[in-house]
């Protein structure tokens, strides 16, 4: 019966990586969620936003290739947001999120439903931008009122 040492002691280590990995220190998840947030504005204050205004020209392929973007990224950052990462690395983000979870990840949906209209919209013609653009900086905001410090 040798084999079995080896095969639990193998379990163990797999088990304790798999622990690992689910929760990464309050830091790397602060770090992430505002990575993930800071690219998604790179695309929509920097680029869409502006489009819609008329301060940049309406440029189908770069709106199209900005809007896919802030939709795959607008998945990311909520894994970031996991228990005891209200403080750590400097974060804006309000301990009342921890106290209202259920709220701020129905905000969270929302914004992704907003942001996958965008996607399909933004290359389509600047006044579908446009609409898109406004719905989606109103989901932002939704969630920025309550949750984000200024
Ligand atoms: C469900 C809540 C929520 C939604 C929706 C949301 N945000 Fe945020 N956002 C936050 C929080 C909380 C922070 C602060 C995070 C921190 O400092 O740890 C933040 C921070 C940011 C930052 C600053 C990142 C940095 O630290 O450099 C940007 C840029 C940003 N959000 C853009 C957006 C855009 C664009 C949208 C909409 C497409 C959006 N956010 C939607 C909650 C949200």
């Amino acid at each position: 019966m040798k084999p079995v040492v080896p095969v639990l002691t193998a379990l163990a280590v797999a088990g304790a990586f798999a622990t690992v990995v689910h929760a990464q220190s309050p830091d790397r998840q602060i770090k992430y969620r505002q990575a993930a947030l800071a690219t998604m504005g790179y695309h929509f204050f920097g680029v869409l936003a502006p489009m819609a205004k008329g301060e940049r020209p309406y440029d189908a392929a770069a709106a199209a290739r900005s809007a896919k973007y802030v939709s795959e990224v607008s998945a990311m950052p909520w894994e970031g947001f996991g228990p005891g990462t209200d403080a750590g690395a400097p974060t804006k983000a309000k301990p009342e999120i921890w106290k209202d979870k259920a709220r701020f990840d129905k905000l969270a949906q929302d914004m992704q439903i907003e942001t996958a209209k965008l996607a399909k919209a933004a290359g389509t013609d600047l006044a579908s931008l446009r609409t898109a653009v406004s719905a989606t900086a109103k989901a932002c905001t939704n969630c920025h009122d309550d949750f984000r410090a200024k």
